[in-house]
C-alpha cells in the first residue's frame, strides 16, 4: 500500500441506484470535487451480483470500477457475505443463524448467517472467487473489504459440534475440561464432550469457565470464517490485501486475534458528539482510546472505515454535527495514526431503515449542502497533510486491555453485579496519560512489553501466569508498572487463585489485597494525601479494595469508614523499576496529576509546555498534532486554535515547526 496519502472515502452502494445513471454520473463528479480517493464498494450487493443461484451479474460492477478508476478513485472491494439473497435461505435454511434459545431465524436483516455452515462457506467461496477472478487484478482495486462488521453468534447443531471439537483440541480430555471449569459445582460434571452445550436462557448459565470458553470459541469461529473468505480470494489472487471493519468496544471478537489475519485494521466510529451530558473533550477522549486500540492491534496505521458526516439515525437521539465537528473527527483519526478516513456512506439511501442516516451526499443532491461542503473541505485538508501518512507512533505507555479479561470480569458475579464499567476504568488511565502528552498504545496479555516505559494494568481480574512473569521482569528491568484494584484474582479459566493476591505480584507491588467493598452508585469514600503533587482530597467509588502494606509507600489513604488509613495509592521500588497500586476508582480529574507524578523522569510529553485545559497533543513519527477539544478559542504557546481545530507541527531537532494551522470551518444559514 503506497503511503503517499491519507485515503479519503466512503461506503459506496451503487447497486441501489442502477436505474439512475444521472445519479451515478453525479457521484463521480462530486467525488472528484471532494477529493475522494477510495470507496468501499458493494458491501451488501450479493442479490444484485448473483440474482439466481450460479447466475452471476458482474458487468454493472465492472463499469462502476472502471468509471471510478478513470476518476482517480480506488476501490476497497467488498465480499458481500454480510447479507445474502433470499433464494439462498429458502434453498439452504442451514445458512441462517440459530439463537441461544435454539430457534432458527427467518430470512431478513443482515449478519444473519452461521459461520460454521459448510453450505454458506461454499456459497461465499463461489461468490468471492467470481469477484476475485474478474476484479482482483484491476489496477483500481487496492484492497478487499472482508464482509461487514463480523459479529454475533449461532447456536445451531453444526456450531455445537464445532464448539465440542474446539474444546477437545484445547483440553484433550473431558477430565481436564471438568477441572478447568470447576464443574463439581452443582453436579455439573460432563461425562463426555457430547454433553456440552453452548449457554442458553433455558440451559447453562452458571459455569463461568464454559461461558468464557464459548465466547472464545465464537471469536475463534468468526475469525476462522473470515480467514476462509480471505483464503478463497488468495487462491485466485495470492497477493490480495484484506481488511475488516471492527466495531468500537465490541465484545464478541478478540480483535487482537482478528488483526493478525488481516493486512489493515479498520474500525467504525459513531461518537455521540454534542451529547448534553458529555463535553467535546469527553467524547474525543473516548474516541481517542478506540483510535489507539485500532492502531495497536497491528502496531501500524489503521483506517477509520466508517464514520458519519452528520446525524446517524439509530442512536436514541441522533444529533447533527455542528460546523467543524466532522473535520475535527477526521483529523483526530489522523493524529492517532489513521491513514484512512471514510464515511458510512457516500449517498443517503432513498428507503429502508437507513434513509435518514446522513451521508456525504444528501437527498437534496446539492453540493452547497453543509454536510457535503464540510466533507469536501476535509478532503482538501487531508491532501495538504498527506506527508504524515505512514508515520508510526513511538512506544511510551501501554494500557492492558484484554478480551478474555473483559469477558471474565463482566461475568464474575462478584462484589458489584450492577456493572463495573471496565471501559471507564480504562479511559481514566488513558486520559491521565494522554492529557500529559504521552503516547498510549493498547496491549493484551500476549503482547511483548519491550520498548514501553510505563505499563498500566487496570482491573486485570484475569491475570495469566505467563503475563504475570512478563510484568515482573518488566519492572525488574526498570519499567514502571501501574496495577489497580480487582487485579490478579483468577487464572485463565476463571478459577480463583489461592494464596495472596494480586497473584504473584504482591512482592512487586509491595501490597497484598485483604478485602474489597462494593459501592452503590453515587456512594464514595474520602481519600486524602499529603503530597503536593496530587489533589489533597479525592473519592473512591465502584470498588474500594482494602490492602495491607508489604513494603510499599502510601501516597494516598482512605479517610473514612472502617478501612480509614488503608492505602489508596502506593509506590514501591522493585528491581530497577517501580510499581504503583491504586485501590479504588477515583474521579477522572485525579488521573492527570497522578500520571504527571508517575511519568516524571520516565517518559516525556510530545508537547514542550503545560497543555491548556481541553487541549491534547499527540505524536506520529516526527509530526505533533495539537488538538483543541473545546468550543472556545484557546492559546497554546504562540498559536491561537479555533474551536475544534488542530495544528500540525514537525519536529526539527528540538524545535517544533508549525506546518499546518487549520482554518475554522464557518457556516451560517443566513446568506
Ligand atoms: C454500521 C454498518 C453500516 C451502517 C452503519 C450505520 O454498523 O456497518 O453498514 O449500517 O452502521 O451507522
Amino acid at each position: 500500500m503506497p503511503h503517499s496519502k491519507v485515503y479519503y472515502g466512503a461506503d459506496y452502494n451503487p447497486d441501489q441506484w442502477l436505474d439512475r445513471p444521472d445519479i451515478l454520473a453525479q457521484d463521480i463528479e462530486l467525488m472528484k470535487k471532494a477529493n475522494i480517493s477510495v470507496v468501499s464498494l458493494g458491501i451488501f450487493a450479493w442479490a444484485t451480483l448473483e440474482p439466481e443461484e450460479g447466475k452471476y451479474n458482474l458487468d454493472w460492477m465492472a463499469k462502476i470500477i472502471d468509471d471510478l478508476y478513470a476518476a482517480g478513485v480506488r476501490v476497497n472491494l467488498a465480499t458481500p457475505s454480510g447479507a445474502r439473497p433470499a433464494w439462498m435461505t429458502r434453498k439452504y435454511p442451514e445458512v441462517l443463524r440459530v439463537g441461544a434459545n435454539r430457534v432458527r431465524n427467518l430470512f431478513g436483516e443482515r449478519h444473519n448467517h452461521c459461520y460454521t455452515s459448510p453450505v454458506y462457506r461454499e456459497k461465499v467461496k463461489q461468490m468471492n472467487q467470481q469477484l476475485a477472478a474478474r476484479f482482483g487484478r484491476h489496477p483500481g482495486v487496492i484492497m478487499w473489504h472482508l464482509s461487514n462488521e463480523y459479529g454475533g453468534e449461532c447456536h445451531c447443531e453444526l456450531c455445537q459440534e464445532a464448539f465440542r471439537g474446539w474444546l477437545r483440541e484445547k483440553y484433550g480430555t473431558i477430565e481436564a475440561v471438568n477441572k478447568a471449569w470447576n464443574s463439581k459445582f452443582w453436579s455439573h460434571d460432563y461425562p463426555d464432550f457430547s454433553y456440552i452445550e453452548s449457554p442458553a436462557p433455558h440451559g447453562e448459565n452458571s459455569v463461568h469457565g464454559l461461558k468464557l470458553d464459548w465466547k472464545r470459541f465464537v471469536s475463534h469461529q468468526t475469525i476462522d470464517f473470515m480467514k476462509w473468505e480471505r483464503d478463497c480470494l488468495r487462491e485466485i489472487v495470492p497477493e490480495s490485501k484484506v481488511c475488516a471493519n471492527m466495531m468500537y468496544f465490541y465484545d464478541g471478537i478478540d480483535y487482537f486475534d482478528m488483526a493478525k489475519e488481516i493486512d489493515l485494521a479498520t474500525w467504525d466510529a459513531y461518537p455521540t458528539w454534542h451529547k448534553p451530558t458529555e463535553t467535546i473533550e469527553d467524547t474525543a477522549i473516548d474516541t481517542a482510546f478506540m483510535h489507539d486500540l485500532y492502531y495497536s492491534v497491528k502496531g501500524q496505521p489503521f483506517w477509520l472505515m466508517e464514520n458519519c458526516p452528520g446525524p446517524t439515525n439509530w442512536q436514541p437521539i441522533s444529533k447533527g454535527k455542528k460546523p467543524g465537528m466532522n473535520i475535527f473527527a477526521g483529523l483526530q483519526t489522523v493524529a492517532h495514526g489513521g491513514d484512512g478516513v471514510l464515511y458510512f456512506q457516500w449517498r443517503q439511501s432513498q428507503g429502508s431503515s437507513e434513509k435518514f442516516h446522513a451521508a456525504v451526499v444528501s437527498h437534496d443532491c446539492r453540493e452547497d449542502n453543509r454536510i457535503y461542503m464540510e466533507c469536501a473541505e476535509l478532503g482538501s485538508i487531508l491532501k495538504e497533510i498527506a506527508p504524515v501518512a505512514g508515520a508510526k507512533r513511538e512506544k511510551q505507555a501501554a494500557i492492558v486491555y484484554d478480551w478474555s479479561n473483559k469477558w471474565a470480569l463482566e461475568d464474575a458475579q462478584g462484589p458489584r453485579n450492577k456493572g463495573l464499567s471496565y471501559k471507564h476504568e480504562l479511559l481514566r488511565h488513558h486520559q491521565g496519560l494522554t492529557q500529559n502528552g504521552i503516547d498510549v498504545q493498547i496491549i493484551n496479555q500476549d503482547s511483548d512489553l519491550t520498548g514501553y516505559k510505563v505499563v498500566v494494568a487496570p482491573m486485570l481480574y484475569m491475570l495469566r501466569e505467563d503475563f504475570c512473569e512478563k510484568l515482573r521482569r518488566f519492572v525488574q528491568d526498570g519499567g514502571v508498572l501501574v496495577v489497580t484494584y480487582w487485579s490478579g484474582v483468577v487464572n485463565e479459566t476463571d478459577l480463583c487463585y489461592l494464596g495472596d493476591t494480586p497473584h504473584n505480584l504482591t512482592d512487586v507491588l509491595g501490597v497484598r489485597r485483604m478485602e474489597i467493598d462494593a459501592m452503590y452508585d453515587g456512594e464514595t469514600r474520602r481519600c486524602v494525601t499529603e503530597s503536593d503533587e496530587l489533589p489533597q482530597v479525592a473519592h473512591g467509588s465502584i470498588l474500594c479494595e482494602v490492602a495491607a502494606l508489604e513494603g510499599a509507600q502510601p501516597l494516598m489513604v482512605y479517610d473514612e469508614d472502617y478501612f480509614s488509613g488503608a492505602p489508596v495509592v502506593t509506590e514501591h521500588a522493585f528491581g530497577k523499576g517501580k510499581a504503583y497500586y491504586i485501590a479504588t476508582r477515583l474521579e477522572r480529574d485525579f488521573y492527570k496529576p497522578l500520571y504527571r507524578l508517575i511519568c516524571e523522569d520516565v517518559v516525556s510529553s510530545c508537547w514542550p509546555t503545560h497543555l491548556p485545559e481541553g487541549v491534547h497533543a499527540s505524536a506520529r513519527g516526527e509530526y505533533v498534532f495539537l488538538q483543541n477539544m473545546t468550543e472556545a478559542y484557546v492559546w497554546a504557546e504562540n498559536l491561537e486554535l479555533a474551536p475544534y481545530c488542530m495544528a500540525v507541527y514537525k519536529r526539527e531537532g528540538d524545535a517544533l515547526v508549525l506546518v499546518y494551522n487549520q482554518p475554522e470551518f464557518k457556516w451560517s444559514p443566513i446568506k
